[in-house]
């Protein structure tokens, strides 16, 4: 099993590596070469994780299928779809895109610690200060659909707030399926909604670089 997680494309990308055996059935996720998790199902025995998995698979000889999925190594990258035509809110964006590609690469490098949790804490401060730039935009210029899109944010707002509360307390984790919700909230957001009040401003030819100024 050893040669098995050793081949050389492994050391390249983060990837899911699928084995399905006549004794049992696991997966790995390996990091640039690492094995960070790992859960095995055996036949009549049950199901184990971590340590004990990879014990197991590392002992055992014998021949067994095996499926090589390379994942991605981020969520999605800021282009220029993403641009609402105003230089300072496209940099507020690149930068939480960036931290949302962070603390994907933290999940699949097996990363739960204070990394983790401080750039999780960075990511739901800037949130804010960046809903609050908007927000400065929207009044300072008379954005008419303010009011439904700052209840979009309100809506993230709360959400985020629920979730963190309970991560704080241990009772939740940061899981790829929560980070995906937030980075497909977060595009979609950007897309559409923020797309539309830098559509607006444009066409009302209000001169804004910077929101901050
Ligand atoms: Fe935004
Ligand atoms: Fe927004």
């Amino acid at each position: 099993m050893r040669l098995l997680v050793s081949r050389p494309e492994l050391a390249r990308a983060p990837y899911l590596v699928v084995l399905n055996g006549e004794q049992f059935d696991a997966w790995l996720l390996t990091y640039y070469g690492v094995i960070v998790a790992a859960r095995l199902d055996e036949a009549g025995v049950g199901t184990s994780y971590g340590l004990r998995a990879i014990q197991y698979l590392d002992e055992w000889s014998g021949t067994v299928d095996a499926t090589f999925v390379r994942l991605r190594d981020r969520l999605y990258s800021w282009g220029p779809e993403f641009t609402v035509y105003i230089r300072g809110i496209d940099n507020q964006h690149r930068y939480l895109v960036v931290t949302l590609n962070n603390l994907y690469r933290y999940l699949l490098a097996g990363e739960t610690g204070k990394a983790l949790s401080d750039t999780l804490d960075a990511l739901v401060d800037y949130t804010r200060f960046h809903f609050r730039s908007e927000k400065r935009l929207f009044d300072k210029y008379g954005y008419p659909r303010a009011e439904g899109h700052r209840r979009q944010h309100r809506w993230l707002v709360e959400k985020v707030e629920a979730f963190m509360e309970k991560y704080r307390a241990g009772e939740e984790r940061l899981t790829l399926e929560v980070l995906h919700f937030l980075a497909d909230w977060v595009r979609n957001h950007i897309l559409n909604s923020d797309h539309d009040f830098g559509e607006w401003f444009l066409e009302h030819n209000v001169p804004i670089v910077d929101p901050d100024s």
